[in-house]
């Protein structure tokens, strides 16, 4: 079923947040999900798009959630653009997140705070970002920790002046896979989520060790954003199933979806352990 409202975020659980670029993918996650019996949010926005289109990527993830067994939220996620926030919660998406960490301070919390009003008018939860994360959401790079790391007091601020029901945070965590290994300040996550009064997400998960992951659920974060990783296992798989496949592409998308699907239930279980 879809999962509406916030209940998906809980305290001491972190709910697996994985992107889907392809009609493989969400029915990978959700099959992990299933496997699992445990909720998951397929992250279905902004730059999955970009070979697909928004309407059919959106449309079967819809689907997908609408059919399972188990919770599934759809996100929108890493969005800077609030007429496409305004898109997706048209089409049902039950969470959205605004991205303003590009912005200064007062910017983010202004677009922040109208995009709250408008998405829980439509009755989707929202997630903002404060800080900003090095490395790309679609392809693994050269990034080092640390771009701008977020600041405690800042994040209460924040949360408290735009009303938004969960904050991504910067504490040393990259997106993709990064040449040299990326440790999180755990203290640093300890003291915002100390002071802050929603939960925390955790983007750029790939790669990360699993103490480092158990370390941020413990310390207050009830989302982990992952994307590198499975897009790894697809490749990987559609790399090693080529030759065989002949010009048989279900054998390839089968391949792909069990290699994605373990991917997806190892980081679900993880998280949820
Ligand atoms: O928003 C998506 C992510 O933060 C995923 O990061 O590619 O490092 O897993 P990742
Ligand atoms: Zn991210």
């Amino acid at each position: 079923m879809l999962a509406t409202g916030t209940d998906i975020l809980r305290r001491g659980y972190a709910i697996a947040a994985i992107t889907t670029y392809t009609l493989e993918s969400t029915r990978a996650i959700v099959l992990a999900a299933e496997r699992l019996e445990q909720p998951v949010i397929l992250q279905a926005g902004a730059s999955s798009y970009g070979a697909v289109g928004r309407e059919g990527l959106a449309a079967a993830a819809l689907a997908a959630a609408r059919a399972s067994s188990v919770p599934v939220g759809v996100h929108l996620d890493h969005c800077r653009d609030p007429e496409e926030i305004d898109a997706c919660l048209a089409l049902g998406y039950s969470s959205v997140m605004i991205d303003g960490s590009h912005l200064s301070f007062e910017e983010n919390v202004a677009l922040t705070r109208s995009v709250v009003s408008r998405a829980h008018a439509a009755g989707a939860w929202v997630e903002a970002e404060l800080g900003a994360l090095a490395g790309d959401e679609d392809v693994s790079g050269d990034a080092a920790a640390g771009a701008e790391m977020t600041d405690p007091d800042q994040a209460a601020e924040f949360a408290s002046s735009t009303g938004v029901d969960a904050l991504a945070v910067a504490v040393g965590n990259v997106h993709g896979f990064t040449t040299e290994p990326v440790r999180l300040d755990l203290e640093r996550l300890r003291a915002i989520a100390a002071v802050c009064p929603v939960p925390l997400v955790l983007h750029g998960a790939s790669g990360l060790p699993e103490d480092d992951l158990r370390g941020a659920v413990a310390a207050g974060v009830v989302k982990v954003n992952i994307n590198a990783e499975l897009r790894r296992a697809h490749l990987s798989a559609l790399a090693a199933g080529l030759d065989a496949a002949g010009d048989d592409v279900r054998g390839l998308q089968k391949q792909a979806i069990a290699a994605m699907t373990e991917v997806a239930a190892e980081k679900i279980a993880l998280l949820s352990s």
